[in-house]
């Protein structure tokens, strides 16, 4: 497992935290494959009843990590993993909660679709540069961002890459509650026991119920995929991660 990714369970919560905060917890496939096991650990578990997602103070995730990027854009293919790992978002049998206390940018906000509820910090911040960075939507944000908020606000979060405070995310029905700098960890933990103190079976059938067909999500991530995979590897991707490793 990556050491970037500490799994913890106290009785009926498994949590998940990243903790990369020398690189702003970007992602790499090994923490991608760390995160994927543990919501697969906690599906097979009949005694964990939610899985929580946290971060670091100021930063929940920077995204996937750009080297890595320009790695699958000079000739590598995109990571297993990371498909692994959103995959696994679709096929939690837990509810997903996430604590967001900082930025949350690409994978960081679009993993947060798949979230059950969702607590930020009066700090957090909410955006998906993928055009930006010669990219197109992933983790079936392309899906479910226009059917959660419609598609003005869609259009703004992934295609324009601009970032939505808390407050325009909570109007967007992204997150649930803002709570004050340095308290979106705790809050997501009580969420949690809170669900987690009620009937699993009930809890289950409901959330499938309000999260539709998983079979149409995991289509619409397989078609990103091929997407985002070609554009990984065009002109305008490559210069804008050059941009990036360079800038400093
Ligand atoms: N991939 C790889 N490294 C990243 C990273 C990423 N996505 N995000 C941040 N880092 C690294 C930086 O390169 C830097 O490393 P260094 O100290 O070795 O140079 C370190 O994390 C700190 O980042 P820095 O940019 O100095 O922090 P900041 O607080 O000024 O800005 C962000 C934070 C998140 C706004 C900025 O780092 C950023 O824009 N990151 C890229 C986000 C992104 O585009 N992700 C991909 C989405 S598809």
């Amino acid at each position: 497992m990556s050491s970037s990714i500490q799994v913890a369970t106290d009785g009926p919560v498994l949590t998940i935290r990243i903790a990369r905060p020398e690189k702003k917890n970007s992602l790499t496939s090994a923490m991608y494959g760390a995160m994927a096991g543990a919501i697969e650990k906690a599906n097979g578990d009949a005694a964990t009843k939610a899985v929580v997602i946290l971060g670091e103070p100021g930063a929940f995730s920077a995204g996937n990590d750009i080297q890595e990027f320009l790695g699958f854009a000079m000739g590598g293919a995109l990571g297993k993993e990371v498909i692994d790992f959103l995959k696994a978002l679709v096929g939690s049998t837990k509810p997903l909660i996430a604590g967001v206390d900082g930025f949350a940018v690409g994978v960081g906000t679009t993993m947060l679709l798949h979230c059950d509820y969702v607590v930020a910090s009066t700090r957090a911040s909410f955006s998906t540069p993928f055009v930006n960075l010669g990219l197109v939507p992933e983790a079936a944000s392309s899906l479910l961002g226009p059917r959660l908020m419609g598609n003005a606000r869609a259009f703004e979060l992934l295609a324009m890459g601009r970032s939505f405070t808390p407050e325009k995310a909570l109007a967007a029905g992204l997150i649930n509650e803002i709570v004050p700098e340095g308290a979106a960890n705790d809050m997501a933990l009580k969420v949690a026991r809170e669900i987690a103190s009620k009937p699993a079976e009930a809890v289950a059938i409901t959330r499938r119920l309000l999260r539709g067909d998983p079979a149409v999500t995991l289509a619409r991530i397989d078609e990103e995929v091929v997407l985002f995979g070609q554009r990984l590897k065009s002109d305008e991707a490559k210069q804008a991660f050059a941009v990036f490793l360079a800038r400093k």
